[in-house]
């Protein structure tokens, strides 16, 4: 095969395992359908400032948009979102991390943040 072909596949393939929409939902998850909700959008922008509040320097994310999401109902409201997000110290586009948040009445729990690695929750 021809090098150009092989990195051609190669990105192709890279990019179809990134397709959250493998990722295969179970009991108690519940996708989400509007990642559009402002909501749900308020979580994400919640969870990146959180963490930016631990980050030193230019290292802050500024978020994008949220790509793909879970929630779940346990005593509140357990959110595992997919965000984009772009890396101020960075040059590269925007690149997706995994948000935690547990929302419960009146108080908002930060649980993670991480570099998206594909997996479900
Ligand atoms: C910030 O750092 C503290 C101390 O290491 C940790 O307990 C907390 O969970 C961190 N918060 C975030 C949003 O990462
Ligand atoms: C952003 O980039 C800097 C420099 O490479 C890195 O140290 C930092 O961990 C990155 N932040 C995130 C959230 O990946």
């Amino acid at each position: 095969m021809h090098p150009h072909c092989f990195l051609a596949l190669l990105t192709l393939l890279t990019l179809l395992n990134a397709v959250p929409a493998t990722r295969k939902v179970s009991a108690p998850w519940k996708e989400i359908k509007d990642l559009k909700d402002p909501y749900v959008i308020g979580i994400a922008e919640w969870g990146v400032s959180e963490y930016n509040k631990n980050v030193t320097g230019t290292n802050k994310l500024v978020f994008q948009s949220v790509t793909w999401g879970v929630s779940a109902f346990i005593s509140g409201t357990f959110y595992e979102l997919v965000i984009a997000a772009k890396n101020q110290s960075l040059t590269i586009p925007p690149e997706e991390y995994k948000l935690g948040v547990w929302d419960r009445f009146l108080t908002r729990l930060f649980m993670r943040l991480i570099k998206d690695d594909g997996k479900f929750v």
